[in-house]
């Protein structure tokens, strides 16, 4: 296994994601996609629909579907975690790498109170007690601005904002180092996205994990993220700090990606 730098970070390192297409014509999704997340990082995955944002995301826990081809390294603190098996991966997930998947808001259980979801993954992953995780569940849903009786109520009884940090509280049960978000604002109103948006990076900031935030809104992404990197057809095509790729982008389509959202919040 090889270790090339001695830092604390999340390494991609020329990462590809090739679908296995019924059809039989293969579809490269990501091609050689290489970046670093460090602990205290907040950087936001920006792009169009299908430009692998998610491929991305899904591929750094091992949980893209059987039959797809991924090449590249990956490395946790100079671990080489994509050499690792199925099993040994599952130690890393939850604990070490939470993943917050694109409509995690919708795809609670819904005979589950919340903080039996949260309970559970402390039961399985840390073996809490349901004591131990009682108490966990309650500390954590109100470190994401949540009230107490949330935990008693079913998923169907939040709001989408209310469920989005619900699905926060999860992924942060293990205490991470790391946090890979997909969209969690999509569905949400303007405001409650800033919102839960600022909620998700303040936690991230307070416990000094480092957060991978994929978003297709490039002006908000820019608004709480430190760095950007902006992604078309399987490639990174621009990065840079928020501020420097806002004010001065580096592409067109960089520059499409702004000016895309701004008409879109001045229109009537
Ligand atoms: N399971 C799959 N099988 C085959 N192709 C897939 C699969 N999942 C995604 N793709 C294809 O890979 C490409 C990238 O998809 P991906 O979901 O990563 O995009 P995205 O940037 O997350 O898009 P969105 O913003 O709509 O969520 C798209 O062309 C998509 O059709
Ligand atoms: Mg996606």
């Amino acid at each position: 296994m090889t270790s090339p730098a001695m830092d604390i970070s999340l390494e991609i390192k020329d990462l590809s994601v090739t679908y296995a297409s019924r059809g039989g014509e293969e579809a490269r999704a990501v091609k050689n996609c290489s970046f670093t997340v460090s602990r205290g990082d907040v950087v936001g995955l920006v792009g169009e629909s299908g430009s692998g944002k998610s491929s991305i995301l899904m591929a750094i826990p091992k949980l893209l579907p059987h039959g797809t081809t991924v090449t590249g390294q990956i490395f946790c603190d100079s671990f080489e975690i994509s050499a690792l098996g199925e099993r040994e991966m599952n130690t890393w997930r939850w604990r070490r790498i939470a993943l917050v998947p694109q409509g995690a808001m919708n795809s609670f259980t819904p005979h589950l109170t919340i903080e039996r979801h949260i309970t559970e993954v402390l039961e399985y992953h840390l073996k809490m007690t349901k004591n131990e995780g009682v108490s966990k569940a309650a500390e954590l849903i109100k470190s994401v601005g949540l009230d107490d009786d949330v935990s008693r109520r079913y998923p169907h009884e939040l709001s989408g904002g209310q469920k989005q940090r619900a699905a926060l509280a999860v992924a942060l049960a293990c205490e991470p180092d790391f946090l890979l978000a997909d969209e969690p604002t999509t569905a949400l109103d303007v405001i409650t996205q800033k919102e839960v948006l600022e909620k998700i990076t303040s936690v991230v900031r307070e416990r000094g994990m480092g957060l991978l935030l994929v978003t297709h809104d490039l002006p908000l992404a820019a608004g709480v993220c430190d760095s950007l990197m902006v992604m078309k057809d399987g490639e990174i095509t621009d990065r840079g700090s928020s501020r420097e790729l806002t004010e001065n982008p580096k592409t067109p389509y960089t520059k499409l990606l702004i000016d895309a959202i701004r008409n879109m919040e001045v229109r009537p």
